[in-house]
């Protein structure tokens, strides 16, 4: 691996070296992964097709769910996508977030990349650092990024720790820290019932001018450090009756918000400063004859 690693966390370094538009970080994830052998599969569509458990598509894995679990079977066993989501109701419902953090929607675009029953931790974590972080691909400042792992996940911290060379410090261990067990943020879960499993989460350091703490601090709401990249690794079928049947195969269903990462290659802060949102801004500004331009980063 090419990558630098991580030493310092008093970072003001720019994100990174290159400025992509939304369009060309979308198309640059997608390459990447077909590179890594995945298959491009569409956006589904926002309202789920034959799931009673959903009524919008929350995630990128929606659309893969019998796959997670062994029913459907596709001629791949990789796939990538960019899926759009709606979160505003249900039990991923960030409506109430909305309007008042620089990094929430209820609409927006969640890349993915899937492995079903193929490759699982290593490679996942591997192919996540090194599309963050190699010159080729975003050249992210390794220096601002931080990982959360689930609490007794030893395997994810070795990997982490070991093979991408970062350093304990900056792997967060999470546990349930919402009341229940396996009710954590480093537990994912598609509803009350289905595909779930523990995860890792990638975090971005906005900086010290941005009110916010790591993850598992009091401050963790902030908009300093922000969630860019989910890595999911699908092991279970949760029941109605909260057991937890193991999948078929363990499995990856990943997903890190376009205009997060979008905010980041772009040098704002706030995901509604991106291209994306200046020019639907703009256009609509025109449209009702007011006079004012918001500047494109
Ligand atoms: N399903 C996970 C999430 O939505 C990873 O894509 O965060």
């Amino acid at each position: 691996m090419t990558q630098s690693v991580p030493t310092s966390s008093n970072s003001v370094s720019p994100a990174s070296s290159k400025f992509l538009t939304t369009a060309e970080l979308r198309k640059s994830f997608i390459d990447f992964f077909v590179s890594k052998q995945h298959t491009h599969v569409p956006s589904s569509s926002l309202v789920p097709y034959n799931d009673p458990t959903l009524l919008f598509t929350n995630a990128g894995m929606n659309q893969f769910k019998d796959c997670f679990l062994g029913i459907d079977k596709r001629d791949y066993s990789r796939a990538v996508t960019s899926q759009k989501c709606v979160r505003a109701g249900g039990k991923h419902n960030d409506l109430d977030n909305v309007g008042y953090t620089a990094r929430h929607h209820t609409f927006f675009e969640m890349l993915g990349n899937f492995s079903f029953g193929d490759y699982f931790k290593k490679s996942a974590i591997a192919y996540a650092w090194e599309f963050l972080t190699s010159a080729q691909w975003l050249a992210l400042d390794a220096n601002r990024l931080y990982v959360t792992i689930y609490e007794t996940d030893d395997e994810a911290f070795d990997i982490w720790h070991k093979d991408i060379g970062l350093p304990a410090e900056r792997i967060i261990r999470i546990g349930d820290n919402k009341g229940a067990p396996y009710a954590s943020d480093n537990f994912w879960a598609m509803g009350d019932t289905g595909p779930c499993g523990p995860c890792t989460e990638v975090f971005f350091d906005h900086g010290a001018h941005v009110e916010g703490g790591l993850p598992g601090t009091p401050e963790e709401d902030g908009d300093r450090y922000i969630e860019v990249w989910n890595c999911v690794f699908m092991q279970f079928n949760r029941q109605p009756d909260g057991t937890m049947e193991p999948l078929p195969a363990p499995s990856v269903d990943t997903g890190m918000g376009l205009e997060r990462i979008s905010a980041i290659l772009q040098g704002v802060h706030s995901n509604y400063e991106i291209d994306l949102f200046v020019n639907l801004i703009n256009s609509a500004a025109d449209l009702l004859g007011i006079k004012m331009k918001t500047k494109l980063p």
